[in-house]
């Protein structure tokens, strides 16, 4: 089967209700972004971090896959996909997709402030333990903290996710402005021979070196498309 790579960010969620960062009403018109989303910010006030990812998490009961999340995860029947996300919420897997990067961490999962990347001290949040406390441990003792990659931390599954896209036949990126690095470095990455797919509705400032075809249209239509042209190859 053919590799079939996506690489998602925010827009991919955008028709499910969860607002983008940097579109118009975006998170960080809202919230700045240095408080709520880096490491210093967690450092200097902690519980405004832990109560910040306490409603977005709140947020995600309430909201689903959509149709291009469907239409991602459908995929699989004709092709090897992976699913590189830059995403937090679990909205991937939600619609079915069995392999799932997720650079930046995951909503639903907390860790411990000591040793944030330790296996062991990864636990997944429920909706019946959705809100992280202050002064709720991790199994180090240290504060539990939300499972998130803020600005100024290291990307754990950069590597990772680097040698997925230099091995894809097809790369596809949806719903990402192609701002934040080192995740935007990955279209570097996709083998020349490789035909690589933009899907967003807007133009995106490109910063790799061989073209692409830009669907210039929302997540779910953008797919519907994209299965079009794949299917006439
Ligand atoms: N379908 C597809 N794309 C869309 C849609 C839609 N319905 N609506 C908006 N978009 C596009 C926008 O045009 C934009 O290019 O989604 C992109 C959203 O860009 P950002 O808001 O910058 O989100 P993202 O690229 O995922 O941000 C990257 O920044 O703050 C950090 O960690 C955070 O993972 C995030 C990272």
């Amino acid at each position: 089967m053919k590799r079939l790579v996506f690489l998602t960010g925010a827009g991919m969620s955008a028709e499910s209700g969860i607002s983008t960062f940097r579109d118009s009403g975006g998170l960080w018109e809202q919230y700045p972004v240095e408080a709520v989303a880096s490491i210093g910010g967690y450092e200097r006030d902690p519980e405004l971090v832990i109560n910040f990812y306490n409603e977005r998490r709140r947020q995600l009961l309430d909201v689903r896959p959509c149709r291009g999340h469907e239409l991602v995860a459908a995929m699989e029947k004709d092709f090897d996909v992976t699913v590189i996300t830059q995403n937090v919420d679990d909205l991937h897997e939600r619609a079915g997709s069995t392999k799932v990067i997720h650079l930046h961490g995951e909503l639903m999962k907390a860790t411990s402030t000591r040793d944030p990347n330790k296996p062991s001290q990864i636990v997944t949040l429920t909706p019946e333990h959705l809100d992280i406390q202050m002064g709720e441990k991790a199994t180090d003792g240290s504060q539990l903290r939300p499972y998130i990659v803020w600005f100024g931390e290291p990307v754990p599954m950069l590597e990772t996710a680097a040698e997925v896209v230099s091995r894809a036949d097809i790369f596809v990126i949806i719903g990402t402005s192609l701002n934040v690095y080192p995740a935007a470095g990955l279209t570097a990455f996709a083998p020349p021979e490789a035909p690589i797919y933009l899907i967003d509705p807007k133009d995106v400032p490109w910063n790799a070196g061989h073209g692409f075809h830009h669907i210039k249209k929302g997540a779910s239509a953008g797919m519907e498309e994209l299965i079009k042209e794949l299917s006439t190859k």
